[in-house]
């Protein structure tokens, strides 16, 4: 590996790393070949020096069109040559078909909402769960975010108040079906994902609510009891005909790890399915997001980055960077801080350029709503190819500003 100065790139090299972070960079992070000149170009834009791998240059495939195997569990590797990166396309079509899917989404999502608490409260007083109806629902609910990803996703970043339970069940089905979707796996398998994720923490309502509700830390004991609930929920569920076997592998597994550090059986490696290992990025991701009774939640951008860093102890760094590319490192219904103190929304991921969606701007500098709520591309240049001239300056919590995004989302979707 040598390091290079920009200026001395050539076409054909192969990179191996850059001097930022790759998150900060719109180039895949397992290293890639200079084919084109633009990607010349916005490396040397990008980067003062990169590291180079002699040794590969000439015979680099793409990264794009290297097989990359994400294992599936012990009897079947996928391979995901088809994971999509087009989730520009995924997450925008326009303002009036992104307002038209907001609605439908929406009713969706209130209808599954209030069936998950239902279920999970029928749990909780010793009654049967209808997983009949739930299955039904999550049929619809994939049918809805397949065809509107953008407006799925955006729904996944609303306040959840008191409630915390049915919100982060619903959340992390919603990231699961768009991950399983961006994977590629077939709408079947979706579905499983989906039933799955949807009921994946449905032990916990045998989890005493004052260890669940408990702000701070757990003693040892109370999380041995927190432990319990992936076994709890497994039993819960596994005479409804309703669940198949995956969706129980979900319900089961969702806390095992790759390192083998995982609950409950200390799984290892391929041992934990494809599947399984969708729901545990988005179960975490959503976790460490948003706001629970025990921490604040934080940046999509910053848990991405942490997330990152646990990949190779805990979800595996394949599956881990094809969340990312999935949902961009602004995610879709972020609230963020523009130039000169704007705020916007983020309405689309752009896989070219990660830090330049496109933004629906809410609030002028004066901290005046703006009525008609414009939408900015981050990734503009300026007449005459210039800097863009609008860039995001951090990720901001809708409560410092006393932002409620369901609203907006409600005010977009005009019901
Ligand atoms: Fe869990």
């Amino acid at each position: 590996m040598r390091k290079i100065t920009v200026s001395d790139l050539q076409l054909g090299m192969y990179v191996t790393e850059l001097d930022r972070p790759w998150l900060e960079s719109p180039f895949p992070f397992q290293g890639f070949p200079v084919e084109s000149q633009e990607q010349l170009v916005t490396l040397q834009k990008t980067c003062e020096y990169v590291y180079i791998d002699e040794g590969r240059e000439h015979t680099a495939t793409t990264p794009s069109s290297r097989p990359r195997t994400v294992s599936r569990g012990a009897t079947q590797p996928v391979t995901v040559t088809q994971a999509r990166t087009d989730l520009t396309g995924l997450g925008w079509r326009g303002r009036d078909s992104f307002r038209h899917d907001m609605r439908k989404v929406l009713a969706t999502r209130g209808k599954l909402h209030r069936h998950v608490q239902r279920l999970l409260s029928d749990v909780r007083f010793g009654r049967s769960a209808d997983t009949r109806e739930a299955r039904l629902l999550t049929m619809e609910m994939v049918d809805e975010a397949t065809g509107n990803p953008a407006a799925a996703l955006w729904l996944t970043n609303l306040e959840t108040k008191h409630e915390y339970t049915a919100s982060h069940c619903l959340n992390v089905c919603i990231l699961s079906i768009v991950f399983g979707m961006h994977l590629g796996l077939s709408k079947d398998s979706i579905i499983e994902l989906a039933l799955g994720a949807l009921l994946h923490d449905i032990g916990k309502m045998r989890t005493p609510v004052s260890i669940l509700d408990k702000p701070g830390l757990l003693t040892e004991d109370e999380f041995d009891i927190v432990k319990k609930h992936p076994v709890d929920g497994f039993n819960i569920l596994r005479k409804h005909k309703e669940v198949s076997e995956k969706c129980l592998e979900i319900v089961q597994l969702h806390h095992e790890r790759i390192s083998g550090q995982g609950y409950p059986f200390g799984l290892k490696g391929e041992e934990i399915p494809v599947h399984v290992r969708i729901v545990a990025i988005a179960d975490v991701y959503d976790d460490i997001t948003s706001n629970r009774v025990y921490h604040e939640g934080i940046p999509a951008h910053t848990g991405l980055n942490m997330m990152f860093h646990w990949a190779p102890r805990d979800f595996g760094e394949d599956m881990m960077q094809e969340f990312i590319r999935c949902i961009g490192i602004y995610p879709i219904g972020s609230l963020v801080e523009l130039n000169k103190g704007i705020l916007g929304i983020v309405m689309s991921t752009n896989p070219a350029s990660r830090l330049r969606p496109i933004v629906m701007l809410i609030r002028d500098a004066e901290g005046k709503p703006y009525e008609r709520r414009p939408l900015v591309n981050l990734a503009r240049t300026t007449p005459g190819g210039g800097e863009p001239k609008w860039s995001i300056k951090r990720v901001v919590d809708p409560r410092e500003f006393g932002i409620d995004l369901g609203r907006i989302a409600e005010l977009e979707a005009g019901v």
